[in-house]
């Protein structure tokens, strides 16, 4: 078994985690990470999460979760009279200032990520001016006719689709600024993924369903390894037919707590003293 050195948690959810169970009792717009575990858990600890800005009482204490929000949001946030704790990525947080500057400069925002992902909404909430979301080069190509636009794209988006994407975009737009602002700890991550499922014979994917960057490393995984799986916790390795493997990979997303992460490693190695009991087949799980 090897378990990845990039999975779970990235710095920017590290931060907005810490920040909310910090602040408690508090609210969060929105589930601070796409992990129903950690969500109930911080909800037991008094982090509530409400789903508009109208729903916060007076004077409560506010964490905006990594993802960021757009600046009208932030505004009907300071509107209400609450204190706010900004737990915003900083990645993100600079793609917002690109958003900013094509509003300066009026010129359109194009943003390579999937529309309704609340990062993506956030990004194109700091530019009043013209702005798109596409997540594949037929959206791209169906964009209006434009002269200039700036393009960036969703933290967690997959680099190769990016690229396939933007040369999409060159068809419709005459002169795009394309700017890098897919994260690092992403394209580790994702990096160390398909090299990891290039010397496996499988591998397990950990993350929450709704959470976009463990749907993404699976994807990319898949591509590479058919017999690649994606769980939500451990219970989830009971229904997968491991016998004929020598070599399993792990990784997880970057909302995926370590608590997690250690259940599945620790069934994995039950699950290995029952099917594989000779030891020359098994790396030893690292741990981060
Ligand atoms: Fe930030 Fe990248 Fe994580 S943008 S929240 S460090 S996936």
């Amino acid at each position: 078994m090897i378990l990845a050195k990039h999975a779970g948690f990235c710095f920017g959810v590290r931060r907005a985690v810490e920040t909310a169970r910090r602040s408690a009792p508090a609210v969060t717009l929105g589930p601070v990470i796409h992990n129903p575990r950690v969500v109930s858990e911080l909800e037991a600890a008094g982090v509530k999460s409400v789903a508009s800005p109208e729903e916060i009482p007076e004077g409560a204490r506010v964490v905006v979760r990594s993802h960021g929000v757009g600046r009208e949001t932030l505004d009907a946030l300071k509107a209400r009279n609450v204190e706010i704790l900004d737990a915003t990525c900083p990645f993100v947080r600079r793609i917002h200032e690109i958003s900013l500057s094509a509003e300066r400069n009026g010129i359109a925002l194009i943003v390579v990520g999937e529309e309704r992902h609340p990062e993506v909404e956030g990004i194109r909430g700091w530019t009043s001016g013209e702005s798109y979301a596409v997540a594949t080069e037929e959206a791209a190509l169906a964009l209006p006719g434009m002269e200039s636009a700036l393009v960036v794209s969703q933290t967690t988006f997959i680099e190769e689709r990016f690229d396939r994407i933007t040369e999409a975009i060159a068809k419709r737009v005459k002169h795009p600024e394309i700017i890098r602002t897919i994260c690092p700890a992403t394209k580790e991550s994702q990096e160390e993924a398909v090299r990891l499922a290039r010397e496996v014979d499988c591998m397990i994917v950990v993350g929450g369903r709704e959470s976009s960057n463990s749907r993404k490393l699976y994807e990319l995984v898949r591509e590479v390894l058919t017999r690649s799986h994606f769980i939500e916790s451990a219970e989830e390795l009971g229904g997968i037919a491991l016998d004929a493997v020598d070599r399993v990979g792990i990784t997880a997303g970057a909302s995926t707590p370590d608590c997690i992460i250690k259940e599945v490693v620790a069934r994995m190695n039950d699950i290995e003293k029952q099917v594989t009991p000779s030891e020359e087949h098994v790396e030893q799980a690292e741990t981060s």
